[in-house]
């Protein structure tokens, strides 16, 4: 067996801490770093056995390090990238990977020239539906496809946040950090660029002034056509078209969801934080019974359809309608490090690069734009 990839995390916040479980049962990877500056946060980080550092700095003292995953404020992420591939580390960076397209480009760029990789993750285009419903369209089985259609309702704009998490400059709002996953699955389907976008953007509550929720369409080369849904309101949740099966793959019924509403934003940022920290360490669960579901996608093709169902797939074609069942014992985060362990050692393709993650932020500011001058925005490739 080849030796495992040294990592560190950067950041051990709810997505860093949703990651663990797969760093730790993967024989790939040792984690043997964490950089945490916040004392609260970094007890949660202590068990694990490993330094706790207070900067990013501090990682030049780990011997043998081949990568970081950075999992950071959005702010952050353009600085740290850059900086840890002119070290001469890997880097995974959340999602978005950047506050703008400049940062975006800044940070594919230092990954060419130190010659290391740069990859996006997680985002849903790893999950297991998608990957799958991609090898369904490649293998010809719903003909071409005509539509990609991905309608999210959360109640994203009332969870617990910091308060940079609500500002579009500084890759806040529904659009920046849930439209990455919608543009991401839409873009994974239609498998083509996309030639043109319209969007309108809301900011609904003057009490929590962000982009809460979103309509866009995309218009790509190869003639299909995308819609990216997204209310964070906290209305009606997407669960009701999913047979109540959540994101992260577990059934939540009415009566068992935790729904946050207007009415429960905490008084202060302090108090927000504080929430903010708790729900991170159990936000986003390891292993779920059912597969995740970001929102429902619908696929429709010339010749049939496919849905998500909760065990997997319903595909639709002259075959007549055919239920998948997919595997759960791979979480969307194993499925990003088997992707990342083949990027690092330079084997297979390499999916959601930098390039790939650009894009996908090239769309966001195109879907400003046209929000702004009411038109159409097209996409230069
Ligand atoms: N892929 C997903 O499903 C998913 C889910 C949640 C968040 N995210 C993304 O992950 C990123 C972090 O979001 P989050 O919700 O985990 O935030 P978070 O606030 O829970 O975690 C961020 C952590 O980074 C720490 N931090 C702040 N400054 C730092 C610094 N200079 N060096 C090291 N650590 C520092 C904070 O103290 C905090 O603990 C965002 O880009 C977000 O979009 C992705």
């Amino acid at each position: 067996m080849e030796k495992p990839l040294h990592i560190a995390i950067v950041g051990f916040g709810a997505a860093a801490q949703a990651f663990m479980p797969a760093i730790k049962a993967n024989p790939s990877f040792q984690l043997v770093a964490v950089v945490e500056p916040h004392p609260a946060v970094q007890k949660n980080a202590l068990p694990l056995g490993v330094p706790v550092f207070q900067d990013i700095s501090d990682l030049k003292s780990v011997p043998q390090l081949d990568g970081v995953y950075l999992a950071t404020p959005t702010p952050l992420h353009a600085q740290q990238a850059i900086a840890c591939l002119e070290k001469g580390w890997h880097v995974l960076v959340e999602k978005p990977m950047a506050c703008n397209v400049s940062e975006g480009i800044a940070m594919v760029e230092a990954s060419r020239k130190c010659n290391k990789h740069l990859t996006v993750g997680h985002s849903h285009s790893f999950d297991a539906p998608i990957q799958a419903m991609k090898q369904i369209i490649e293998r010809g089985e719903i003909g071409t496809v005509a539509m990609v259609n991905n309608w999210c309702f959360t109640d994203w704009v009332y969870r617990p946040r910091r308060l940079e998490e609500l500002d579009s400059k500084l890759g806040g709002g529904v659009l920046f950090r849930q439209g990455a996953h919608q543009i991401d699955i839409l873009r994974a389907l239609c498998h083509s660029h996309v030639k043109t976008v319209k969007a309108k953007l809301f900011n609904a509550d003057p009490k929590r002034d962000t982009v809460g929720a979103h309509a866009i369409y995309l218009d790509f080369e190869n003639g299909a056509a995308a819609t990216a849904i997204y209310n964070g309101y906290g209305g009606i949740s997407s669960m009701e078209l999913t047979q109540n099966i959540s994101e992260w793959g577990y059934e939540q019924r009415p009566d068992s969801r935790q729904w946050y509403t207007a009415h429960q934003v905490p008084q202060s940022a302090e108090q927000e934080l504080a929430a903010k920290q708790k729900r991170a360490v159990s936000a986003i669960p390891s292993t779920a019974p059912y597969q995740p579901h970001f929102g429902l996608t619908v696929v429709s093709g010339s010749q049939g359809d496919i849905r998500q169902t909760p065990q997997g797939l319903m595909v639709c074609n002259a075959s007549g309608n055919t239920e998948i069942h997919l595997p759960t014992h791979q979480s969307p985060r194993d499925l990003v490090l088997a992707e990342l362990e083949q990027t690092w050692r330079g084997k297979g393709s390499h999916w959601h690069s930098g390039r790939w993650g650009l894009e996908n932020l090239r769309i966001c500011e195109a879907a400003i734009e046209s929000a702004a001058c009411g038109r159409e925005v097209l996409l230069s490739n």
